[in-house]
């Protein structure tokens, strides 16, 4: 299902649709994952649509989806297998935010191996007649560390990949991330692919996780969003530095692919979280970002981008 060696783009709900995806793969990402998406959502109200959305130039892709029960779990990956194809559907077992977890899902199940085994057997079984597998992203469990036994009725359930964020739910995105447990997760696994995530924040860390932690792939997720480059620099070995003006043009494509799936002016207020990331590191970036944030429209947004890109200051 994956090939020794990839890197790929982690899933990041508001930043990772499909015209971000395209241009992470353009730099060398070598799979993408769509965000997460509620399974009753799916199921009851078609909700997926401009989650949903991607293009050839993305794949392979994994569908992600997140739910509190295997059968509402199972329909809603039955769903997306049919109208979508992609190359895998991945159910989330590792957002962590109090919305989700009142809801009874996505994290709040780690604390039930046996029902997150339970899951990928119903939904392995709902997919057979697309022949689309099934991944999951998890973390360490909830409270405490319980890989072991999540990982055991995982791969009793028949999960074809399995990606670990190495912390607890309870954790959030605090402390380190701790890459010993992909290690011993693979040892566990056996033949299935096991991905890293985490912590991730320059390509030499994802050669470095590579030799030491003998997983088949590793995920850049935040590090991606201020630096996509990060996949050029991978590659080619080598620090590459991006210029303010080449960051704008970056942002530029992005709207206009946007602008496929989204609303136009949605598209315009869901990019500003991005706008602020590719400025991080950039000399003025309090001064653009102000403009950014002020622009009331695309139009407005669109000339201030132009207005930050002729300035003469560069990183
Ligand atoms: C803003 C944000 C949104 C995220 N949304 C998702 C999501 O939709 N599905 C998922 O499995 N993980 C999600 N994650 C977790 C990331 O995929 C990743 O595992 C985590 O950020 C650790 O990797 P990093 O240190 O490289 O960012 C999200 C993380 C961030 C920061």
């Amino acid at each position: 299902m994956i090939k020794k060696g990839e890197v790929i783009l982690a899933p990041m709900a508001g930043y990772t649709h499909s015209a971000f995806r395209r241009l992470c793969k353009e730099l060398g990402a070598d799979r993408t994952y769509s965000e997460l998406m509620n399974a009753t959502g799916i199921v009851n109200r078609g909700e997926e649509r401009e989650l949903a959305y991607f293009t050839p130039l993305e794949r392979p892709i994994h569908l992600q989806v997140y739910g509190r029960n295997p059968e509402e779990i199972a329909k809603a990956a039955a769903v997306l297998a049919e109208k979508y194809r992609p190359e895998a559907i991945d159910i989330n077992f590792g957002c962590s935010v109090k919305k989700v977890l009142k809801a009874k899902a996505a994290g709040y199940l780690l604390q039930f191996p046996k029902v997150m085994g339970e899951i990928v057997r119903e939904t392995v079984e709902a997919l057979k007649p697309y022949s689309v597998p099934v991944s999951a992203k998890i973390r360490l469990g909830f409270y405490e560390d319980n890989l072991k036994e999540i990982a055991e009725n995982l791969l009793k359930g028949g999960v074809s990949l399995i990606a670990l964020h190495p912390r607890t739910a309870k954790q959030g995105f605090s402390g380190e991330a701790d890459w010993s447990k992909v290690k011993l997760l693979k040892e566990i696994a056996g033949e299935v692919p096991v991905v890293g995530s985490g912590d991730i924040k320059t390509w030499k860390e994802i050669e470095r996780k590579f030799e030491e932690f003998n997983c088949d792939g590793v995920m850049v997720g935040r590090a991606a969003v201020s630096n996509p480059w990060i996949f050029k620099e991978y590659r080619e070995k080598r620090d590459i530095e991006v210029p303010l003006k080449e960051r704008v043009d970056f942002i530029l494509r992005e709207l206009s692919l946007m602008w496929e799936f989204f609303p136009k002016e949605k598209a315009c207020k869901v990019i500003k979280a991005h706008i602020t990331q590719i400025f991080k590191g950039i000399r003025g970036k309090a001064r653009f970002n102000e403009l950014v944030m002020k622009s009331k429209d695309c139009k407005e947004l669109i000339d201030n981008l132009k207005r930050v890109k002729q300035t003469t200051l560069q990183i």
